[in-house]
């Protein structure tokens, strides 16, 4: 049976350039969707997922993200003053248990390999998952429990992927499509932001992955790859000499809040779920006049 995966690893050290001026003093992994900052909402799909140990690798003006992780007793004071409990015990569901929470810091922005070798140590020699927060995947169950399931099936390392616009590949990590089915199918190769007639195919690696931690020797070479940084994808490439990887076409809907169309769409798909503002909120989007079939 494969090695039960209990830590979960969040890059959060980027510095959201694409977000200016709002990201100036602000974390991009803070910027909200309705109300919940991109972070939680990875940490809530760790959690669901069974994930115990959450380690966040950030950067210099970061703070703010292990200030939302602790409690705020002056806030909770405040709440509780107000008769406020479902809010009150909203807060204190989202915070991981105390203990197991990790913060380390990478010290330069040398790409996500090297992010992802920053928390060799917190990790250790255990199998791990890795999300990154910008993309917001909305799906039931959660992307990592979809592939836990593959997980505990054929071990390994694992990667959730999702059809994209050939005209997009250029812009992710791309895998090559083997045998199996779409729940669990195996990866025969995989290349960083390909060129479009370069790329084995329209299937991008979606920033889920269950990993080994043998991939960590690879990383600490530090080679650099695509857009001169330390690829992930590079080192992932190389263990697939000697490891199994399979793909996980998920069910559900990713956003890729990286981008301000992503980030915005999310807002707008995650506003009309919510029950407590839907009814409002599709009044004035049709009041806006648009063509939408909202
Ligand atoms: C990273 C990965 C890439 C993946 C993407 C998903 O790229 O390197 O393989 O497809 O995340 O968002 P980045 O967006 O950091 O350039």
């Amino acid at each position: 049976m494969a090695d039960r995966v209990r830590t979960a690893v969040f890059p959060v050290a980027g510095l959201g350039t694409r977000f200016l001026p709002a990201t100036k003093a602000m974390p991009k992994e803070m910027l909200p969707v309705v109300d919940r900052p991109l972070i939680q909402y990875a940490v809530d799909e760790a959690r669901d997922a069974g994930i115990e140990h959450f380690v966040f690798v950030t950067g210099r003006n970061k703070g703010v993200i292990e200030d939302h992780f602790d409690r705020q007793f002056e806030l909770e004071y405040t709440l509780e003053q107000r008769g406020k409990t479902d809010e009150l015990a909203e807060l204190r569901e989202d915070l991981p248990q105390p203990g197991r929470s990790s913060f380390t810091r990478q010290q330069e922005p040398l790409g996500l390999g090297h992010a992802v070798w920053c928390a060799r140590e917190l990790v250790g020699n255990n199998p791990f998952a890795l999300l990154l927060p910008d993309m917001l995947i909305k799906a039931a169950p959660g992307a990592l429990s979809q592939m836990m399931s593959a997980y505990e099936e054929r071990g390994g390392n694992i990667i959730a992927v999702e059809e994209v616009d050939p005209k997009d590949v250029s812009s992710y990590g791309i895998v090559g499509r083997g045998e199996g089915p779409n729940s669990a199918f195996d990866i025969t190769s995989m290349v960083e932001k390909p060129k479009v007639e370069e790329a084995p195919s329209n299937l991008i690696i979606s920033g889920r992955y269950i990993l080994q931690p043998e991939i960590f020797s690879l990383l600490s070479k530090h080679n650099k790859g695509a857009g001169g940084e330390i690829q992930l994808t590079d080192s992932m490439q190389t263990l697939m000499e000697s490891q199994n990887f399979t793909g996980v076409k998920f069910d559900g809907r990713t956003f890729d809040c990286g981008s301000k169309v992503g980030f915005l769409t999310a807002n707008l798909v995650y506003a009309l779920d919510r029950p407590d503002i839907a009814d409002d909120f599709t009044k004035e989007i049709r009041a806006l006049g648009l063509n939408t079939p909202i």
